[in-house]
Parts: C-alpha cells; sequence; structure tokens
C-alpha cells in the first residue's frame, strides 16, 4: 500500500517537499485524540519492549534519527508511529536556514538519501522554549527525548566550544540525553572537531554547561553522548572511544551520513551504511566495555538490520532512511519485532 502511494505520489514530489507535507500530517493526526488513539490500534498498540535507562522508561530500543524532527515540533506524532524515543535536532547556538535548495535527493536504486541540509533549524533559544512547553504536558513528560546540538555556521571552529555549550545550557534541563554532533558533512570545518584535541574542549565545555543548567533546573545530570562519522579510520573510532572513556561521558551514537560516495554533494544514508554502521558499533563496545551507552544507526530497514545493530553491542538503535521508504507502519514493525525479542529472552531468564 505504501510502496504504491510511494511510487505513484512521493516519489515523483520534491524530497522535502514530501518530508514537510507528511510531518505536518503526521502532527495533525497525532494532535487530535480521536485519531491519535486510531492510528495507535492500526498500528498494532504502544511498543511493548520496554527498557529502564537513565532512570527512565524507553518504550522500545528504536528510536528516531536525528534530522527529521530538527526543531522539535513532532516529537508525539513520531512516537504515535512506534518511535520509542526521538532524537530532536541538530540544533545550533543561532537560528539558521541551512543550505539553498535543492539539498535533498532520493538515491532510489539502493533506496538511500543525499543530503546537504546544512543544519537548517530554528536555533536552541526557540526549540528549548518549545520542549519547555512539551515537558510541561503529561503527554509530554512521558516522551523519551534526546537533543542533538551542533555548531552555528557563522561560529568559526576555534569558538565551537562556546557554541555548544550554550545550546547545551539551554536544552539539557528539557532532554533525556544530550548528543554533541561532530560528524555531520554539511557544515564547514565541523568534522574536524572529531580529532580528540580539538573535540576534548568541546565535550568538557558542554559537560559543564549541561550539569550547571540541570542542577539549576533542580533535575540530575542529563547524560552526554557523542555522534561520529562512518568515514573515521578505526585508530580515529579507537581515539574517540579512549576520550569517552577519559571524560566519562555516556556513550557514542555511530554513525552519521557517509561521504564516501561519487553522487555529489552532501552525505549518504539508508543500506550503504549498514556494514560500516555495523563495524563501528561493534568496535566501540570492545573498546567502551559493557557500561557504555551505544545508539547504533545506519541502514536500518528490517527488524533484522536493527537485530544486527544489537546483536554487535548496541544499546539502543535510530533510524531516519527506512521511515521515508518503507513507510508509516515501519517504526511499529521494528519496534513489535524488538519487543517480542525482549519478552523471549525475559522468559528464558
Ligand atoms: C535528510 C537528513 C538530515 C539529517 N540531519 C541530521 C542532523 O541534523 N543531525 C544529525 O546528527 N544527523 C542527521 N542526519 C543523519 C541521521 O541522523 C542518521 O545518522 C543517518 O541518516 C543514518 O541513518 P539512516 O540510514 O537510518 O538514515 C540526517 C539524515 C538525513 C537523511
Amino acid at each position: 500500500m505504501y510502496r504504491l502511494l510511494f511510487d505513484l505520489v512521493l516519489r515523483r514530489l520534491d524530497p522535502e517537499q514530501a518530508h514537510a507535507w507528511s510531518f505536518a500530517l503526521i502532527r495533525g493526526v497525532s494532535d487530535v485524540p480521536g485519531l491519535r488513539w486510531l492510528v495507535g490500534r492500526v498500528l498494532g498498540g504502544p511498543p511493548t519492549g520496554a527498557l529502564t535507562l537513565w532512570g527512565r522508561r524507553w518504550p522500545s530500543r528504536l528510536g528516531l534519527a536525528a534530522g527529521f524532527d530538527k526543531d522539535g515540533h513532532g516529537v508525539l506524532g513520531m512516537t504515535m508511529l512506534g518511535f520509542g524515543f526521538v532524537e530532536v535536532g541538530t540544533v545550533t547556538a543561532q537560528p539558521q536556514p541551512g543550505n539553498e535548495p535543492p539539498r535533498l535527493w532520493r538515491v532510489l536504486d539502493q533506496q538511500a538519501l543525499r543530503n546537504r541540509m546544512g543544519f537548517n533549524n530554528e536555533g536552541s533559544a526557540v526549540v528549548a522554549e518549545r520542549l519547555r512547553r512539551l515537558r510541561a504536558t503529561r503527554r509530554g513528560r512521558a516522551a523519551v527525548i534526546g537533543v542533538n546540538i551542533g555548531k552555528s555556521r557563522v561560529t568559526p571552529v576555534e569558538h565551537a566550544a562556546t557554541d555548544y555549550a550554550t545550546s547545551a545550557g539551554r536544552l539539557a534541563p528539557y532532554a533525556d540525553y544530550l548528543v554533541v554532533n561532530v560528524s555531520s558533512p554539511n557544515t564547514p570545518g565541523l568534522r574536524d572537531l572529531q580529532a580528540v584535541d580539538a573535540l576534548r574542549p568541546v565535550l568538557e565545555a558542554t559537560r559543564v554547561a549541561a550539569d550547571e543548567a540541570t542542577v539549576r533546573a533542580g533535575r540530575g545530570p542529563c547524560p552526554l553522548l557523542v555522534k561520529i562519522a562512518p568515514d573515521l579510520s578505526d585508530d580515529d573510532v579507537d581515539a574517540v572511544a579512549e576520550l569517552v572513556a577519559e571524560l566519562g561521558l555516556d556513550g557514542v551514537v555511530a554513525v552519521n551520513t557517509t561521504i564516501a560516495h561519487d553522487l555529489g554533494p552532501g552525505g549518504l544514508s539508508g543500506p550503504p551504511l549498514l556494514s560500516r554502521g555495523l563495524d563501528v558499533v561493534a568496535r566501540l563496545r570492545d573498546r567502551l566495555g559493557p557500561e557504555a551507552v551505544i545508539i547504533g544507526v545506519g541502514g536500518i530497514s528490517t527488524p533484522a538490520d536493527a537485530r544486527g545493530y544489537l546483536a554487535v553491542g548496541a544499546t539502543l538503535v535510530q533510524a531516519y532512511t527506512g521511515l521515508i521508504y518503507r513507510g508509516p507502519f515501519f517504526a511499529a514493525r521494528i519496534s513489535r519485532a524488538l519487543g517480542v525479542d525482549a519478552s523471549r529472552s525475559r522468559t528464558e531468564v
């Protein structure tokens, strides 16, 4: 059914327009209690593969990856579709329009996407206020929300730490975890921050700002993770893992889009990422030990792909491109499969 809709309608639309319309529809439906209930029934009810992490109950190990809901408009709509958590962002300290369109392309033969969005977002002050209002509601408090932060384009790389810290201070009080994104290919110089000497001050400043803000808000510390690119060499992955351990960070999100392709500018997402994503997650688990939280992302289209990430050591998984190609049943289907696995392993214990 979705395949037909995709082939006949969606793929003929400009990809960014299709995203805007579908996202508006999801948000609209989730705002109407009767419709929300109906969609929940059609999708088979809320996910049941509960996990407790960082003092919260996560309904599913599958989350929505960063970039889909950049400004935190649609958290409740996306949890309605069966995602157990939503990573909002990337949010930057300054509002910014992102790159000139066109900046999002479908790569149909690989069921992939290529984007050079460039962190279009409303800025961390506006997004923090939106999340504050969301958290003032019962449903908003029940949702598990990560917030992914990045460097504003106008901020020189030398001042990156202050830029990240500004956003962390604004957003940490409303986030269940924060992600320092140093791996998007569409902000000049950003990925150089993955080198540990550049990354250390960014992570330290972010940690301090987030801690100060959560203390002021009267809540416990906000878990902090770093998101890395699939294009790092194995040695660089190891170096990031060492830094994460040294600074006592909570974990790593792996992986962002890849620039290892010849399709034009921007980062590629979807199935071409799967194999490298699995390798990076396995490597991180080996280097970080059992305690760290690793969020595996890249190329998840089926329950088997998600299980693959969990099998090599991911604590949680995320997806974006799979949703575009597989449609509205995508998240519920994977969450249900992971929930069945979880309850089976509980009965086997
Ligand atoms: C259109 C688009 C925009 C994205 N924007 C962001 C972003 O703002 N921040 C980020 O950390 N990752 C961003 N990503 C990367 C995804 O979060 C994810 O890491 C990547 O797409 C791999 O997952 P997938 O294969 O399931 O799509 C974006 C991906 C796409 C396709």
